[in-house]
């Protein structure tokens, strides 16, 4: 599979949860792309038979679980563009001691639905990652699994 990850990050965690990612799904056999989402048009994010977006959740403007600010422009930027019917997946990051954990997920999974893409399985949210990343790694590559099966 031509698997696409696009990612945002403030303190490294997405970065690094999403090189496990790229590693696991390569050593699966499949072809990774791995890009910042401020690297990527909405069109290019297309060229992919999954395309996965990773990003932590944070404050944006006094409002907490928002995305990445690089994600909050592409979204700007991708507002009526059309996922039509292809494969999605979706990582966030974040920390359950704030009120909107992994908030991040749930703004992106709307906006997959807005452009009729298809989840290719439940979104997952990571919390704490930097803090345990062996235990993290492992959700990760169960995850991984549920992607592409
Ligand atoms: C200022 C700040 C705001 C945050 N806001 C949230 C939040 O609203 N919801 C959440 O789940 N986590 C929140 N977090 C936790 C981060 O999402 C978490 O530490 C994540 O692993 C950071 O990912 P990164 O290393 O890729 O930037 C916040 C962290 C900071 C420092």
């Amino acid at each position: 599979m031509n698997v696409g990850i696009f990612y945002a990050t403030y303190s490294g965690g997405t970065q690094a949860a999403c090189e496990f990612l790229s590693q696991t799904l390569t050593t699966a056999g499949h072809t990774v792309t791995m890009k910042t989402i401020n690297e990527v048009t909405f069109e290019d994010t297309l060229n992919y038979d999954l395309r996965i977006f990773a990003s932590p959740s944070w404050d944006f403007e006094g409002k907490e679980g928002q995305p990445h600010q690089d994600f909050i422009t592409f979204l700007a930027n991708s507002a009526v563009k059309k996922f039509a019917g292809k494969k999605c997946a979706v990582l966030g990051l974040g920390d359950s001691s704030y009120a909107h954990f992994c908030g991040a997920v749930d703004i992106l999974e709307a906006f997959i639905k807005a452009g009729d893409g298809v989840l290719a399985t439940e979104s997952l949210k990571i919390d704490g990652y930097l803090f345990d990343m062996e235990k993290n790694n492992g959700l990760v590559s169960e995850w991984a699994k549920k992607l592409t099966s």
